[in-house]
């Protein structure tokens, strides 16, 4: 009886935890799986589908500023994200996504086809939209 409610006492804490890492990653509420095993950035958070390619696209673009390892990197820019970091999104605040893409949208060296890769990269890690 006592080793039951233990149970289900840890069964619940199990579910409340679940919970709220699920909320705090909300486009991600369920699990996917990753082609070749390949592990998540965080346990719990779906992989984003254009993490990649939109950081590809940025590393040419805004790398100069964004990435910690050349010298014209600068700390603010860093702060808002560094594309050396294996989850090199996880600083953008949700209020910077809009920022990012008027820069990415407004950059005349930026093709349609890379813009559309972080446009669908912001889809993801805004809104959800991972499909
Ligand atoms: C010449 C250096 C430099 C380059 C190149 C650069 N950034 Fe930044 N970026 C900064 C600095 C410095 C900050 C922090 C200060 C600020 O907010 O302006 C920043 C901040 C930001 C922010 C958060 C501030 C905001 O506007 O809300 C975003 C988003 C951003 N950068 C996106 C980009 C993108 C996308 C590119 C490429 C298209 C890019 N940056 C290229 C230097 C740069």
């Amino acid at each position: 009886m006592i080793s039951q409610m233990t149970k289900i006492a840890a069964e619940l804490t199990l579910t409340l935890t679940l919970t709220l890492a699920g909320a705090a990653c909300s486009p991600a509420e369920r699990p996917v799986l990753t082609p070749l095993g390949a592990a998540a950035p965080a346990p719990l958070c779906a992989a984003n589908p254009w993490e990649s390619p939109a950081r590809k696209v940025l590393d040419a673009h805004c790398g100069s500023c964004h990435r910690q390892d050349l010298p014209t990197a600068r700390p603010a820019a860093l702060a808002v994200f560094d594309l050396t970091r294996e989850t090199w999104y996880d600083t953008i605040r949700p209020e910077q996504f809009e920022p990012l893409l008027m820069r990415i949208r407004g950059s005349a060296d930026i093709e349609a086809l890379e813009r559309i890769d972080v446009e669908r990269f912001v889809g993801c890690a805004r809104d959800g939209l991972c499909e």
